[in-house]
């Protein structure tokens, strides 16, 4: 970013500190920012990217999404209705497991299927040849190749139910599908890609030609500054020369990357062997993946523990004991009332939220390039009660 870029970016999330409800915010300038480095990347190179819709699903958003993506992947008929009733397309479904139930009504909305057994392939094969459109449909693999060290976002670990191993799958399995899905990478760059895209031509290389397409599934940082896309784009070149496939990418961290906020409050502050700052929002509620992963997030104007005079724990507004964001030091000490702002909040957190100890839902706004705040959804005790007995 450019001084002028950095200090235009300042001014406008000067305005956050004027919320006084929790806030997820939007930040639509970084938003379009991530979706031209990917329409970029496409114009270059025969790679499509979907924006996966498990890691941020939004009626309000599709629109411009739609603008520089080449479709949406999604993993279940609620977000296959969202895509659809949004305008998406195409829409790229995979799911674990598929239920009979909604089964015929996927096949109304989606333009590909990925199953992730021979078992379900064989359950669903007749129902998908007997739909009048043609519905293109894959296998989701495993090629036993890890990349991720935590086991709870390892999908090819050990005892893995995410897609086939080579010893699981038998040629004739492949027979009337066009393609392959293979999803091993979190947070990574394309030199882990590369290694994947070697593991999968070891083991399932013979099934490659004889495919159309082969997505290789989310966990590309592709919009961050130091993500080398060119090397993507030549990995795509590579699949796309060798095998003819066409080539797709879906990730979804990497669409909304940085451009999210979650503005909250502190509400106490309260000293039990060092300073801590309750707010108005919770990890385990409104940011899960803090407590999940886990990982520290980022506060605008706040430092590592000890950098700067004044270091507080940062805890959320539920009674579980492990609610806790960090330790956060600041120049000045905190405020009742004051103002915090956690970065990167777009990906992995309205999609997972909750209302467990009856904490309220975050408002949801956009802020846009001029610095104006324009509100989306606000929430209230409806949207606890209407969840429950
Ligand atoms: C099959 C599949 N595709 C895509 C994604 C998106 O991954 P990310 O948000 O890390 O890019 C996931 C995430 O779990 C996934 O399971």
């Amino acid at each position: 970013m450019t001084v002028t870029q950095v200090n235009a970016k300042a001014k406008r999330l000067q305005q956050l500190n004027k919320l006084n409800r929790p806030s997820y915010i939007i930040d639509e300038v970084q938003l379009i920012e991530n979706l031209t480095r990917c329409q970029s990347l496409q114009s270059r190179y025969p790679i499509q990217v979907l924006l996966a819709m498990k890691a941020f699903s939004s009626q309000t958003y599709m629109p411009l999404i739609k603008q520089y993506l080449s479709g949406v992947s999604v993993s279940s008929y609620n977000e296959a209705r969202l895509a659809h009733e949004s305008g998406a397309h195409p829409i790229h479904c995979y799911s674990p497991a598929f239920e009979q139930g909604q089964f015929q009504a996927l096949l109304e909305m989606v333009s590909s299927i990925t199953f992730n057994s021979v078992g379900q392939w064989a359950h669903y094969k007749a129902q998908v040849n007997q739909y009048p459109a043609h519905i293109s449909c894959g296998l989701r693999i495993n090629p036993e190749h890890e990349e991720v060290k935590n086991p709870l976002y390892n999908p090819c670990g050990p005892r893995s139910r995410f897609g086939v191993t080579i010893n699981q799958v038998q040629k004739s399995d492949f027979k009337d599908l066009d393609g392959i899905l293979c999803h091993n990478l979190c947070g990574h760059s394309s030199h882990e890609l590369e290694r994947t895209i070697m593991s999968i031509e070891t083991k399932f290389g013979e099934y490659l030609s004889q495919l159309k397409w082969i997505n290789l599934g989310g966990g590309h940082m592709l919009t961050r500054d130091d993500y080398n896309r060119t090397h993507l784009g030549q990995l795509a070149d590579y699949l796309s020369d060798k095998y003819e496939l066409d080539v797709y990418i879906e990730p979804g961290e990497a669409i909304v990357y940085e451009a999210g906020y979650l503005v909250c409050q502190v509400l106490d502050i309260i000293d039990n062997g060092g300073l801590i700052a309750i707010v108005n929002v919770s990890a385990s509620a409104h940011m899960p993946d803090v407590i999940e992963m886990p990982y520290r997030p980022h506060i605008l104007g706040s430092k590592s523990a000890g950098k700067t005079p004044y270091t507080y724990q940062i805890g959320g507004n539920t009674c579980l004991s492990g609610d806790i964001m960090g330790e956060y030091a600041f120049e000045s000490p905190l405020q009742i009332g004051q103002p915090l702002i956690f970065t990167d909040m777009a990906q992995y957190t309205m999609v997972k939220n909750t209302t467990f100890n009856g904490v309220s839902l975050p408002d949801i706004a956009q802020l846009d390039s001029h610095g104006n705040i324009s509100p989306i959804q606000a929430f209230g005790y409806e949207s606890f009660v209407s969840r429950l007995p």
